[in-house]
């Protein structure tokens, strides 16, 4: 199951963030607002638990987010998205993954892996901004469900028809929620027309 969601402030954004003229300031912003409106989506599914509270005149209806909820950025970009939706899910836990890419192969490479304990309610929401071959996303899944999890979602800010069709065949229990399907891959693996290189971009390496 994959959602690409539409609003017109997403696309706003996502205009500017693939613009080569955003400098590294706007581009970190704009990703974190970005990730708010899909994490916003992304945690509709989320377990809740009805409790009642006392306003000052009465006993209210509510609900409660039941379970953990646990972060997991695939290193390094998906960092970039993390304060966003911390500040969303204050209670959250994180976890992290650490995969680059190979530029030779574009085969993923697993560097790093620090998780907290999978509690059987848990839902991990995996965020990195592209979804590219989606060789990192298969990876990250597959770690996530040796340790444990079984309700992943991924969240990215940029996907493409490959990447999304590749995850969901790999992994069809999974849920994708992105801003954008683009066009596909150029011969370098990266997304067209895509906004280049999303961790070069977050953190000043080129
Ligand atoms: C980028 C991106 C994804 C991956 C996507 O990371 O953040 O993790 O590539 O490509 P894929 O779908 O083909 O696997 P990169 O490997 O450049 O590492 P970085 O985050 O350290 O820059
Ligand atoms: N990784 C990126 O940062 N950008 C792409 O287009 C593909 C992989």
């Amino acid at each position: 199951m994959h959602v690409e969601v539409k609003h017109p402030l997403i696309g706003h954004k996502l205009t500017l963030v693939r613009d080569k003229t955003t400098g590294v300031k706007l581009f970190r912003e704009l990703i974190g607002e970005i990730t708010m409106f899909l994490a916003y989506e992304a945690l509709r599914g989320i377990p809740t638990e009805s409790i009642e509270v006392e306003t000052p005149l009465a006993v209210a209806k509510g609900v409660r987010v039941k379970g953990e909820i646990v972060l997991v950025p695939i290193l390094r970009a998906g960092v970039g998205m993390l304060d966003a939706v911390m500040d969303m899910v204050p209670n959250a836990r994180v976890g992290f993954l650490g995969l680059y890419r190979d530029h030779e192969t574009s085969l993923p490479v697993e560097y790093y892996a620090k998780l907290p304990p999978a509690t059987p309610d848990a839902v991990a929401i995996l965020i990195d901004p592209m979804l590219a071959t989606a060789g990192s996303a298969v990876a990250a899944v597959s770690m996530l469900k040796k340790r444990g999890f079984e309700t992943i979602v991924f969240v990215c800010i940029v996907s493409c028809p490959e990447g999304v069709a590749r995850l969901e065949q790999t992994h069809p229990d999974v849920a994708i929620y992105t801003a954008s399907i683009d066009d596909g891959l150029n011969a370098s693996k990266y997304i067209l027309p895509g906004l280049g290189d999303a961790g070069d971009r977050l953190f000043g390496t080129k």
